[in-house]
């Protein structure tokens, strides 16, 4: 008898999983507080770049359904908790939906079942946030009555080569027997499942990945503006360092950091060694170096403008490429917005093209598509290469911008970051 699967929350996190335990021969249920996200997924219709209509055609071949109506549930044997943990005013988690999402677990709760938690979220969330919560709510006692874990979701957007199925799937439950649990479920949906001592090393790992990420990305950004002053071109010897075959990963300049995690997730961990009262330095510090990329990019920009006798203000400036990463569509975070902003601020008029962008806005400011990509570079006083797409042919670009900023270091004939 296969067992039954909620997933709550059908985003991003939630959509793919479903997919892979529906693959799995679960009977997968999906749960989401907007009717209409339900509603599309049941009329075969996918809201999520990562997973294609067909997905959602043989997800629902396989026997799932979306519902927006709690009542309409019944006692399922895992629940899988996948919904968004937002930053908060004061920069922490707001776990609004987590609660939310665990209030409706702990009414779902039958004796036996599994809850994992896969919000990203800081340590200590799956067992001081959500065991009090799902043992109120329930009348079952975790580790006892029923199992919880955490294991964080570590989809990579876009990535050809490793989904859900192929990345290890790490787990870490509120007790062993809780882990041994979540063992069982995910090693049915992914191929090798990572055991952690307990949920809040889970927990911990997935922060230290994306702050791993974060604070690299820092380290060669700082590096790439006093390079440029050095007279060194960073990407060469990034190039070159990355040929060492132990102990060594490379990481690339670029405009900023963008996307759902790494400008987000490592604020978590900051916001939680601020309670025990000192900074989380290396973090604080690559948000600000991260986070002053855009503007630096418009301080390099003004001046190569100047240099061809050009003030910023009137003249017509083209972003090349405005979603957070490569071969995306995902414009959230991205460090576009920051750059087109603070270009209208200094007067400039501000075009875009982006293959997978048709309409983008900053700050509820339509920006005006650029139209045919070759014309387009060809009519802007400045180019601004913000993200390398495939589709993009770099010699091209570099041949027909009259001046172009190149924050990628893809072409040869621009001025690099
Ligand atoms: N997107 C990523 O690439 C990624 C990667 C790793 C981890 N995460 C983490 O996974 C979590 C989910 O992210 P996402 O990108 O899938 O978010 P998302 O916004 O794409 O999807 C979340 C869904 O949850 C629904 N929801 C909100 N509250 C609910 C509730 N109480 N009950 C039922 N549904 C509810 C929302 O309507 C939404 O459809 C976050 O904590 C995020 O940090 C995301």
């Amino acid at each position: 008898m296969p067992a039954d699967v909620l997933v709550i929350g059908l985003g991003y996190v939630g959509l793919p999983l479903a997919l892979e335990a529906t693959r799995a021969g679960y009977r997968v249920t999906g749960f989401d507080t907007r009717a209409q996200i339900a509603r599309s997924l049941n009329e075969g219709r996918s809201h999520v770049d990562d997973l294609g209509d067909d997905e959602v055609a043989e997800m629902l071949r396989g026997g799932f359904r979306a519902t927006h109506d709690e009542a309409s549930l019944t006692p399922p044997d895992v629940i899988v908790i996948c919904v968004p943990t937002p930053l908060s005013v004061a920069d922490g988690p707001d776990l609004t939906a987590v609660r939310a999402a665990s209030q409706t677990a702990g009414r779902l709760l039958a004796p036996g079942a599994l809850v994992s938690l896969e919000s990203t979220t800081y340590p200590g969330t799956t067992d001081e946030v959500v065991r009090p919560l799902l043992e109120k709510v329930s009348g079952l006692t975790a580790g006892l009555g029923f199992s919880l874990a955490f294991s964080p979701e570590r989809i990579d957007p876009g990535n050809q080569d490793f989904g859900l199925r192929n990345t290890p799937k790490i787990v870490g439950g509120v007790t062993p027997s809780c882990a041994d649990a979540a063992e069982a479920f995910y090693s049915k949906v992914c191929d090798q499942v990572v055991k952690a001592k307990s949920a809040r090393e889970a927990e911990m790992a997935k922060l230290l990945e994306n702050t791993y990420r974060h604070v690299n990305i820092a380290l060669v950004n700082e590096m790439a503006i006093f390079c440029r002053e050095l007279g060194v071109d960073l990407w060469d010897a990034i190039r070159c360092a990355a040929t060492k075959p132990f102990g060594f990963q490379p990481f690339f300049p670029g405009p900023g950091v963008g996307g759902h995690c790494i400008p987000i997730d490592p604020n978590y961990l900051s916001y939680q060694v601020r309670r025990l009262g000192y900074p989380f330095r290396f973090v604080e510090l690559a948000q600000e170096i991260n986070g002053r990329m855009p503007g630096y990019v418009v301080s390099r920009a003004t001046e190569l403008l100047n240099r061809n006798f050009k003030p910023v203000n009137g003249s017509s400036v083209l972003l090349l490429g405005v979603t957070y990463k490569k071969d995306s569509a995902d414009l959230r975070e991205t460090p576009a917005n920051s750059v087109a902003r603070q270009l209208w601020r200094a007067g400039a008029r501000v075009t875009y093209c982006d293959p997978y962008v048709t309409d983008w806005s900053v700050d509820g400011r339509r920006v005006e598509a650029g139209g045919c990509l070759a014309d387009a570079v060809a009519a802007a006083d400045l180019v601004i290469l913000l993200q390398a797409h495939s589709a993009y042919d770099p010699a091209e670009i570099g041949r027909r911008a009259r001046l172009l900023l190149d924050t990628r270091g893809v072409t040869t004939a621009g001025e690099r970051l």
